[in-house]
């Protein structure tokens, strides 16, 4: 039994599902969802705001200041509440609406940029009113997510070895690209253990990431408009690109056995199935992690009519069917 007194003190860090009864896949799924936070951003939000009190960055009087697609939003609004700071964050419209609720139950301010810049999306747009702000009143503290290094650490200091600790014999491993901060810690702490894993980045089709043609996306978390500053694909074995429909047919399949997941996990398993559908072998062992929950995604993802017409239907080339057979 565990007995806290601060939410950060909680995080369920062993639990997997075996996806190999309910999706056919040979695949861990590493669940990030349990904490008081709902996701993975608990973590990096723990991180980045731990080292701005020790950087004396952060004082009593400051406002943190923060651009999220929702989840490190509510994890900043959980610390911010427990630790007294006054908490802004700059989201979009394609943030969850009980999201943004949450974030105000929490005692946070939430604003929703609409218009998305002309060569940064609305991310752009996000980041160019955070720094308007910062600008105009030096009480506003920006952790910048996008380019703070305890981003990443968060995930080379647990993330990874937990991993490693439960899986030593690891083959490989997915990992949304959102920041890429899950990415690049857990990478980086394979690449620096020597352990011999195939890091697999999943991304969005519509994201620029890894260089694809920015195109419309929904499902929040992953994906972005603007190249992630975190990144550094030296450390990246593979990339795999994942249509919206497949993410949320995988998030409909899996909760028909009982399992519901965020959009993003949705994305990363099918990702995984593309990859193992075309190199997996007999006897491979592979995680993918699942940022978060189902429950936050009840309006869009496990909507009949969702995502809305005006986004337009990819055609199904024949490896997409092969892969998507495979998933089942
Ligand atoms: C639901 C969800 N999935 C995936 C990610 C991507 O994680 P990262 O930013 O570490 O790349 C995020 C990040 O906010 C998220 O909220």
């Amino acid at each position: 039994m565990s007995v806290i007194d601060d939410p950060a003190q909680f995080n369920e860090e062993e639990l997997y599902v075996n996806l190999r009864a309910s999706m056919g896949l040979p695949l861990f799924l590493k669940c990030e969802g349990f904490n008081f936070a709902g996701s993975i951003k608990m973590k990096a939000a723990t991180e980045m705001v731990n080292a701005a009190e020790r950087d004396g960055l952060l004082r009593p009087g400051s406002v943190l200041i923060e651009s999220s697609s929702g989840n490190l939003g509510v994890a900043l609004s959980v610390i911010a509440a427990h630790r007294g700071y006054r908490f802004l964050c700059v989201t979009d419209v394609r943030c969850n609406a009980p999201t943004i609720r949450l974030m105000r139950a929490l005692g946070s301010q939430v604003h929703v940029v609409r218009e998305p810049t002309a060569h940064g999306g609305l991310l752009g747009a996000r980041l160019a009113y955070v720094r308007a702000l910062c600008a105009s009143d030096d009480r506003y503290v920006w952790l910048d997510q996008h380019s703070n290094a305890g981003n990443w650490r968060a995930h080379y200091r647990t993330t990874a070895p937990a991993i490693a600790r439960r899986f030593p014999r690891l083959d490989v491993l997915f990992v949304g690209a959102g920041t890429t901060g899950t990415l690049m810690g857990c990478a980086r702490w394979f690449w620096q253990w020597r352990r011999p894993v195939r890091i697999v980045a999943v991304d969005s089709v519509g994201s620029v990431t890894f260089g694809g043609p920015a195109g419309p996306r929904r499902i929040p978390g992953l994906g972005a408009g603007v190249r992630p500053p975190l990144l550094d694909t030296s450390y990246i074995d593979d990339v795999v690109h994942v249509e919206e429909s497949d993410a949320v047919q995988v998030c409909r399949r899996l909760a028909s056995r009982g399992f519901l997941f965020g959009g993003s996990t949705g994305t990363v398993i099918s990702g995984a199935g593309q990859w193992l559908a075309r190199h997996g072998r007999r006897g491979l062992t592979s995680v993918a992690i699942a940022p978060d929950l189902g429950e936050r995604y009840l309006d869009t993802v496990y909507r009949e009519d969702w995502p809305p017409a005006d986004v337009p239907r990819p055609e199904r080339g024949p490896e997409r069917e092969q892969a998507m057979a495979h998933i089942g």
